[in-house]
């Protein structure tokens, strides 16, 4: 078959240009536009990068249109259903499912990472106790880079494999920390027995004093929202970790990177921004005038939880967690959980409304998961430390695939320049 080119003609100049298009396995094609500017003197502009590629890859895929996600071409639903977060994190590193004993070693491998150094809990101790846990997390998880530079060639494909282990494996140690530090209670060491989920709610809520039994059912409930939160292709915080990381820096730096653009309200602060929605609403029925303001252009007010770069469809996530919230809630004899109640009718008009149909505004991920956190006892802050920890597994595989993807090159992106044209620099004095 031919290969497939694009040809912009500027009929004022009679150039033309002749752009190859690059295919993917599924998915629109991209036309290749990096020798533009070489050959043609032209950049392009795409605030957003809502029609850019900005690299191929090998571990997600989105259909927005459908409201399909696929890990390394395992659908989300399939995954959810049958598989556990540490499956999920090898799959998305190692590109297949593992073999019995793959998982086994790999799961060893996580659980004898996840102590953190003593002195990095001293940095906690620095924080306030109303210091925001994205904030800890933010400054904690950079402070990783300080424990291990030296050491690190990022080149060497068993440090990129010990790099991607630990910050997996601590992530849950470092958060559960930010939330000790915020309530005034001390820091619980891992525990090696317990399963990955079972070992992080344990450090979140168990005290020295007395005996803490994990619930299986929030365990798992725990474990499949981290499944569902693992990875999203190119979204704003896994391109801030590939951008950070183009330059060579410390991977635990372009982690903190990543983490501080996922603490943003449109990413993944919406699910404690939805959260403070929901209790702002209060009553059905308010619901009418907040949806009105979520259309008001004058009003800065959006219906948290709602719309997607990407989907123009359900989010397949959002199906998943709203079963799982159900499912949840019943089992902790909280099924007529008044806020979920809410976000149920609150759904159910925005889907009815003309503004949110024509702008195919669904419920995202977001909209369910913070019901669920807090039926699990967790405060509003840790949601999107929650986001967190999941999303550590799809950072640290797009961290690992772009330094070994032979066309990377550090990010810079271009710009139209709108500001003054050269001008000669007036002193102080003659400055009227
Ligand atoms: N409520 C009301 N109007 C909305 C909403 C909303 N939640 N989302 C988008 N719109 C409108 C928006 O005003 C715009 O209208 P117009 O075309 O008249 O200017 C139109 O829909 C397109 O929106 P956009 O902001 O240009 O779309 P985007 O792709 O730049 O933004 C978004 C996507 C997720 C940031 C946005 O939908 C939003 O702010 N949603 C609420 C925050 C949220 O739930 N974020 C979580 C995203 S999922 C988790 C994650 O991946 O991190």
């Amino acid at each position: 078959m031919a290969e497939k080119k694009l040809i912009l003609n500027d009929p004022d100049s009679g150039k033309s240009a002749e752009l190859p298009v690059r295919t993917g396995t599924t998915g629109p094609d991209a036309a290749d536009i990096s020798s533009l500017y070489r050959e043609h003197g032209l950049f392009t502009y795409d605030p957003g990068f809502v029609s850019t590629a900005s690299c191929r890859s090998d571990i997600t895929f989105i259909d927005g249109d459908q409201g399909l996600l696929m890990y390394r071409g395992y659908s989300i639903e399939e995954l959810a259903q049958h598989s556990t977060f540490l499956e999920v994190a090898y799959l998305s590193l190692y590109g297949e499912l593992p073999k019995k004993t793959q998982l086994e070693e790999f799961t060893d491998s996580i659980r004898y990472h996840t102590m953190i150094h003593e002195a990095l809990k001293s940095f906690f101790r620095g924080f306030h106790y109303d210091a925001h846990p994205m904030a800890m997390m933010t400054g904690v998880v950079g402070s990783l880079s300080a424990f291990y530079h030296d050491s690190l060639d990022i080149t060497d494909a068993r440090a990129q494999e010990i790099f991607a282990h630990r910050m997996i494996a601590k992530m849950p140690t470092i958060a559960a920390c930010a939330y000790k530090h915020s309530i005034g209670q001390p820091f619980i060491y891992p525990r090696n027995d317990l399963a990955y989920c079972e070992n992080f709610l344990h450090m979140l809520f168990a005290v020295p004093c007395e005996e803490y039994e994990v619930d299986p059912v929030a365990a798992q409930a725990l474990d499949m929202l981290f499944i569902l939160h693992a990875d999203h292709e190119q979204n704003a915080s896994t391109s801030t970790v590939r951008l950070a990381g183009s330059s060579g820096t410390n991977p635990y730096a372009a982690m903190a990177a990543g983490i501080a653009c996922l603490w943003g309200p449109a990413h993944g602060g919406a699910n404690e921004a939805v959260l403070n929605m929901l209790e702002e609403v209060g009553d059905v029925s308010q619901i009418p005038k907040y949806i009105e303001k979520a259309k008001d252009k004058n009003d800065p007010f959006r219906l948290m939880g709602f719309g997607h770069r990407v989907y123009k469809n359900y989010d397949p996530r959002a199906t998943v967690i709203r079963g799982m919230c159900h499912k949840l809630l019943k089992r902790m004899g909280k099924e007529n959980d008044p806020l979920f109640e809410l976000a149920l009718e609150l759904e159910q008009r925005a889907l009815n409304d003309d503004y949110f149909k024509e702008k195919k505004l669904y419920p995202n991920v977001d909209f369910y998961s913070g019901i669920i956190y807090k039926a699990l006892g967790l405060q509003t802050n840790m949601f999107t430390v929650m986001f967190a920890i999941a999303r550590t597994v799809g950072w640290v595989a797009h961290w690992q695939e772009m330094t070994n993807d032979p066309e990377q090159r550090i990010g810079r992106p271009r710009q139209i320049y709108t500001g003054p044209a050269q001008r000669k620099y007036v002193p102080l004095n003659k400055r009227g």
